[in-house]
């Protein structure tokens, strides 16, 4: 027993939470800095924000708001979407991504999903029609979906591209950085790869809609008092984007970590029966915002028995997520909501579970999820 490890302990004694946050000090620098300035709402740093990640994702534009779900809902507006359109999206999502459909007006169709989970870009070929205006593809779990078929078949159809990429800071394919594609929606949530607890950023190469982005965000006001539009408060505070500034710099280095994660993950589960494990595009990054497996029929538990296990071992998890997205009361009866015939994204909420990918993972952590997920399979 001289030997014994970490990893080795009995069930539980370690905590593998499925996500942490790591600011550190120039952070605290900047927030101190704000406070100390006397202007907490927008004002400079939330600029710098701005034009940090406008960089990043490689556009011009990038317009900070009050979270993600206002980042899709701005985008659409910002593009003119709204009651009498359709949005065609996907049925396996965060149901924010449906939630800023009905916001604006407009009915929410559903795609069926590839086995990657993003969007499955026949299934939404098939749902354009006369009345289809936007197309909200998401980058699920932080992998980018098939921009390439979805760009294409938004400018055969005439349609606006939003991209919903809450969870892909940093993802990019085919050289391009998911929020570059089309009007690109991201999120600063509490767990999300780049966060300052709430918070949005909207991408965009077209300076029309980036002018009208910042009229919705401030009440439709340009000039104090002159207003142009209806709109709304939609602004972050300079608070929030001090804490949101350094990690924009470390985005390489935060994926690279997860990336890293998710290598030893894969190395570690790869010939457990029954399990599909998740993997980069042939043709892009993966921003690894989740690492979610697939517990299929030939696994020897189910996908619930296998996160009771993880629950016994002390490793966080998640279900993301257990149902397609219309698949509540709430949107059953909804006239604005079509339930659309989605096998695969049906199937995919049966399957799926998260396991923790975090940059605050170490060795021994990584050795301890392996271990617990293997010894749960009987592999
Ligand atoms: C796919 C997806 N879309 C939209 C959102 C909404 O972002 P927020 O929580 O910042 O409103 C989230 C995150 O919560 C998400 O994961």
């Amino acid at each position: 027993m001289s030997h014994s490890t970490s990893a080795n302990l009995p069930p539980a004694a370690r905590r593998v939470p499925i996500a942490a946050v790591r600011l550190g000090e120039e952070a605290e620098r900047l927030v101190l800095e704000v406070m100390r300035s006397g202007m907490l709402a927008q004002g400079p740093m939330v600029d710098r924000l701005e034009r940090a990640f406008a960089d990043v994702v490689g556009v011009p534009h990038a317009v900070a708001v009050s979270n993600g779900t206002v980042a899709l809902t701005a985008a659409l507006r910002s593009l003119g979407v709204g009651p009498g359109d359709e949005v065609v999206t996907t049925a396996f999502s965060f149901n924010a991504t449906l939630n800023a459909i009905l916001e604006v007006g407009a009915v929410a169709r559903f795609a069926d999903v590839r086995p990657d989970g993003t969007i499955d870009p026949e299934s939404a070929a098939a749902l354009a029609g006369p009345r289809t205006a936007a197309l909200l593809p998401v980058h699920l779990y932080g992998r980018p979906a098939a921009m390439t078929e979805l760009t294409a078949l938004a400018e055969r159809h005439g349609l606006a591209l939003v991209e919903d990429a809450a969870q892909a800071h940093g993802a990019s394919l085919r050289g391009r950085a998911a929020g570059s594609f089309g009007v690109g929606a991201f999120s600063l949530y509490g767990t999300k790869n780049v966060t300052c607890g709430e918070g949005g950023l909207v991408t965009t190469a077209d300076a029309g809609v980036a002018d009208r982005l910042r009229l919705l965000r401030n009440q439709g006001m340009r000039h104090r008092y002159e207003y142009e539009t209806v709109g709304y408060n939609w602004r972050l505070t300079d608070l929030q984007a001090a804490v949101a500034v350094p990690q924009i710099a470390r985005i390489p280095q935060i994926t690279a970590a997860r990336a890293a994660n998710a290598r030893v993950l894969t190395a570690g589960l790869a010939d457990v029966p029954g399990l599909v494990l998740p993997a980069e595009p042939a043709d892009g990054t993966h921003a690894w915002h989740q690492y979610t497996v697939r517990v299929t029929a030939g696994a020897a538990v189910t996908r619930d028995g296998l996160a009771d296990a993880l629950t016994r071992a002390g490793v966080g998890h998640g279900v993301y997520y257990p149902r397609v997205m219309f698949d509540h009361d709430c949107y059953r009866e909804h006239p604005r909501v079509r339930a659309d015939a989605v096998p695969r994204a049906r199937e995919l909420a049966r399957q799926v579970l998260s396991l923790p990918v975090h940059p605050g993972l170490d060795d021994a952590d990584l050795r301890w999820i392996v271990g617990t997920v293997r010894e749960a399979l009987g592999a």
